[in-house]
């Protein structure tokens, strides 16, 4: 009988620890997943970098509007040999029609992306030149680790739409970019026009991470 109330106490004693693992296991996984909650939610938000070449500031008017929408880094792509008025007139001899007739121009950029690992998205802005990106936006391209990331490409034009220059960037990037909505603004685009673009992409102020 004796025996037989010890193993009833021992039975009882390892359901009520069960009970208490079970309890504490849900508490420490309750912090746990508090935790993680706290980290994936922060995860969940986009790492957003606009990245702008722009000759005359006309897209970097845009690049820094959709910026300070979204309080998002900005990375203002500089030529390390500037160009001047000279280099992006319409004269058939200028350093603009030079590059831009030949697929493998790269222009070096003048410093680097801080921490470019930081990001997992990225806004890259350009004017169009004959059609095309500024050769200078394949540097950029080509010399940034964009493997995994998200991009979408903005451009401002007198009016020339963004699908030829498109298609040259995707050949130019890892197969496992995602490339979201890509779009066209004339120079005069307005803030609003901007932020609908960005929300088009799911991309807000509350869903970027500081
Ligand atoms: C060298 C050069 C080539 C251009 N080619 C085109 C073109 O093919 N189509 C177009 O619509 N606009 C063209 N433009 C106009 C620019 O795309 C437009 O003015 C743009 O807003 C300039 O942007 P930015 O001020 O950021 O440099 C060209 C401008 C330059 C300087």
């Amino acid at each position: 009988m004796k025996k037989i109330l010890c193993i009833f106490i021992v039975l009882i004693v390892l359901l009520a620890s069960a009970g208490c693992v079970g309890v504490n296991g849900g508490q420490n996984t309750g912090t746990g997943v508090d935790n993680n909650t706290v980290q994936s939610s922060n995860d969940d938000k986009h790492h957003v970098l606009v990245a702008v070449f722009s000759a005359t500031g006309n897209t970097k008017r845009i690049a820094d509007s959709a910026a300070g929408i979204l309080n998002a880094d900005l990375y203002v792509i500089v030529p390390e040999v500037p160009y001047n008025e000279e280099d992006i007139s319409y004269s058939t001899e200028s350093r603009a029609i030079r590059e831009q007739s030949d697929p493998t121009a790269r222009p070096a950029i003048n410093g680097l992306v801080p921490n470019p690992d930081k990001y997992d998205t990225i806004l890259i802005g350009y004017p169009i030149w004959y059609g095309q990106a500024p050769r200078i936006i394949c540097t950029f391209l080509e010399n940034n680790d964009l493997n995994g990331k998200s991009l979408a490409a903005f451009c401002t034009s007198d009016s020339s739409g963004i699908e030829e220059s498109l298609e040259y960037l995707h050949t130019l990037v890892p197969k496992n970019v995602k490339w979201l909505d890509s779009r066209r603004f004339p120079a005069e685009a307005s803030g609003d026009d901007i932020r609908g673009w960005l929300d088009g992409m799911g991309l807000t102020a509350a869903t970027v991470a500081e």
